[in-house]
């Protein structure tokens, strides 16, 4: 009997592909998601790429009746993966009310139904940003938090405490998922980051710029102390990410996971400033970017990257994507979607 998956936040960037990397290994998937941030057409490229048409319900989250239909029209979901959650720092430094309400009733409403209906698997996308400030880096699992740099990384470590709290003396195991810099595409160009709302994150503003959706971008803080002054992040790509969450929930599923709950990092180990991303995008593809040095972004850290020992040892995940398949991937899919726009 095949497993029955929930992908929350399904029809976002990382959701979609996840779900065909679920698709691929072998799960049936159905996916929930209230548009704020994406829209179903994610859904007919899943379709193009893996011949499934996976069933859709358009609901927000924090409505926690009308999430229980999901669970009453599927009664036999194995596994949750909930990435439903909004995810800009800036904004959420502007609006911390919205994210908190939004990312922690959510995540409420979806840990109890997973409860109630004995799920055996939660999965969810945590982020570096729980680590907040940090003065070194690597940083593995055990490096003790600081001060969340943004509410919304705020949401995150709440989140987990939540997860750990509500399911230690219950039959639901889970695994909070630390991404580092999710960036690229799916690499038959026909899924990538199509936000509603204007993307924050540097990738997808890199190729918008370049394509001319924007006229320049501007690097945020180049008087950091760091090598060039960028700020350094660890950028993985986001058909690696995906694979982590698969390989999670065989973890679980095969009862190889005896704690309750675990954490992994998910990055490549490698930290890249923001000025050495515009150079990798340029070298691979040709493009020449218009950019100007601002000052800093409230809610940004100056340097963070992983160390991912602990997934690779325990989960048997190992990224197999580079700074320029990133690029390239990212880039083929912008002009993808521009065409098609
Ligand atoms: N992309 C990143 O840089 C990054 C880094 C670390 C962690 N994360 C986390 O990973 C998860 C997925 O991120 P993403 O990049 O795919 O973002 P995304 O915005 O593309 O996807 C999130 C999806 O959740 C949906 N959503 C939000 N609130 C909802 C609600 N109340 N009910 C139903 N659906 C709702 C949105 O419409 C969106 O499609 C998020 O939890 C995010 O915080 C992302």
């Amino acid at each position: 009997m095949k497993k029955k998956v929930l992908v929350t936040g399904g029809t976002g960037y990382i959701g979609s592909h996840a779900i065909i990397d679920l698709l691929e290994n072998g799960y049936d998937v159905v996916c929930v998601d209230n548009g704020i941030n994406s829209d179903p057409s994610s859904l007919e490229a899943i379709k193009k790429i893996t011949g499934v048409s996976v069933p859709f319900y358009c609901i927000d989250l924090c409505d926690r009746q009308e999430s229980e239909k999901i669970f009453l029209e599927h009664t036999d979901i194995d596994g949750i993966i909930h990435f439903a959650a909004l995810k800009a720092v800036g904004e959420s430094v502007e609006k911390p009310i919205l994210y908190f309400r939004n990312n922690l009733e959510s995540l409420i409403n979806i840990l109890d139904l997973s409860i109630k209906y004995d799920v055996k698997a939660f999965i969810f996308s945590s982020s570096c940003t729980v680590y907040g400030d940090v003065s070194q880096s690597p940083v593995d699992e055990n490096t003790p938090w600081q001060d969340a740099a943004s509410p919304y990384g705020r949401t995150k470590q709440i989140g987990e405490q939540i997860i750990t709290d509500s399911l230690k003396h219950t039959k639901v195991k889970s695994i909070l998922l630390r991404y580092f810099n999710p960036a690229g595409a799916h690499p038959s160009a026909l899924l990538g980051e199509s936000p509603v709302n204007p993307p924050q994150n540097l990738v997808p503003v890199i190729t918008e710029t370049a394509i001319g959706k924007r006229n320049q971008m501007t690097v945020y803080g180049t008087d950091y102390p760091t090598r060039d002054g960028s700020c350094i992040r660890d950028y993985i790509h986001v058909c690696d990410l995906a694979h982590a969450h698969t390989l999670c929930l065989k973890h679980i599923f095969l009862d190889k996971q005896s704690q309750q709950s675990d954490t992994f990092n998910v990055g490549i180990g490698n930290g890249l400033s923001v000025l050495e991303i515009i150079d990798a995008f340029e070298k691979q593809t040709g493009q020449v970017l218009n950019y100007t040095k601002g000052a800093r972004r409230p809610g940004d850290v100056m340097a963070i990257y992983s160390d991912y020992t602990k997934a690779k040892k325990i989960l048997g995940w190992q990224p197999k994507y580079d700074v320029n398949d990133i690029m390239r991937t990212a880039w083929e899919w912008e002009k993808h979607r521009s065409k098609s726009m």
